[in-house]
C-alpha cells in the first residue's frame, strides 16, 4: 500500500488557511498555490537518488553526493494541476513538465482526456503528479493509469487537499503511488466537492466562472 504522507508543517497550515477563504482572490491564490507548492516539494524529493561526484573546494578535493539519474518528470493535471507547476520548478528547476488534460464531465463526474503529452523515457523518470484537488479520485486514478501504460514506474502523486473518499480510490487502483496532501477533510458533497475544500480550484487559480 502506497503512504499518504500529510504535510502539515506550519506554514502550509498558515497558507492553506487563505487558499480555503473565499475572499481570497485569483492573483493571491496563484501566488500561495505556488508557495504552498514549493514547499511541498521539499518532502516530495526527500527521498530522490543521490550519487557520489570528485570536486575541489578551494582547500581541497573531496566526494560529494549529487542528485542522480533522470531528471524528474513533473506532470500537472490540466487545468488545476498547472498551478503546483512554478512552486514545484523552483526546487527542482531542471525537472522536465508532461500536461495530462482531463475535465470531470459534469454529468457522470469521471474524468476524460483531452490532451497528454509527456517527456521522453518516463520508465526512467520520477513522475510527481500534481493536482491540488483530490475528490472522488476519478481524476488522479486516470493519470495515474495513462502514465503506467506509456511505461511509468516510480509515481507520486502531490495534492493541496484530499477527501477521503479519493485517497481511498487512489490507494485501491494504484497501491504503489504515494500520495502528499497539505489536508485531507472531512467529504464530498452531492456534486463530489470536497467539504470544506476551496471551492473550484481551476475557476479560483485562473478567474473563471
Ligand atoms: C478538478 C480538479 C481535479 C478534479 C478532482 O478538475 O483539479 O482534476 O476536479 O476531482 P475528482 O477527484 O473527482 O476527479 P476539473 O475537472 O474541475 O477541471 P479543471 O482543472 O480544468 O478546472
Ligand atoms: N474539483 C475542485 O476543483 N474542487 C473540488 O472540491 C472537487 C473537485
Amino acid at each position: 500500500m502506497g503512504n499518504v504522507v500529510i504535510l502539515d508543517h506550519p506554514l502550509i497550515k498558515h497558507k492553506l488557511t487563505f487558499i480555503r477563504d473565499k475572499n481570497t482572490g485569483s492573483k493571491d491564490f496563484r501566488e500561495l498555490v505556488k508557495e504552498v507548492s514549493m514547499l511541498m516539494a521539499y518532502e516530495v524529493t526527500r527521498n530522490l537518488p543521490l550519487e557520489e561526484i570528485e570536486i575541489e573546494t578551494p582547500i581541497t578535493k573531496m566526494k560529494s553526493q549529487v542528485i542522480s539519474g533522470k531528471k524528474v518528470g513533473l506532470v500537472p493535471i490540466l487545468r488545476a494541476g498547472l498551478g503546483m507547476v512554478d512552486g514545484m520548478l523552483n526546487l527542482i528547476p531542471a525537472a522536465k513538465v508532461g500536461h495530462i488534460g482531463l475535465y470531470r464531465d459534469p454529468e457522470t463526474l469521471k474524468p476524460v482526456e483531452y490532451y497528454c503529452k509527456l517527456p521522453q523515457d518516463i520508465e526512467e523518470r520520477e513522475l510527481i503528479v500534481l493536482d491540488p484537488m483530490l475528490a472522488t479520485g476519478g481524476s488522479a486514478v486516470a493519470a495515474i493509469q495513462f502514465l503506467k501504460e506509456r511505461g511509468a514506474t516510480s509515481i507520486k502523486l502531490v495534492c493541496l487537499i484530499a477527501a477521503p473518499e479519493g485517497i481511498e480510490e487512489v490507494e485501491k487502483s494504484h497501491p504503489d503511488v504515494d500520495i502528499y496532501v497539505a489536508g485531507v477533510d472531512e467529504k464530498l458533497n452531492d456534486h463530489a466537492y470536497i467539504i470544506p475544500g476551496l471551492g473550484d480550484a481551476g475557476d479560483r487559480l485562473f478567474g473563471t466562472k
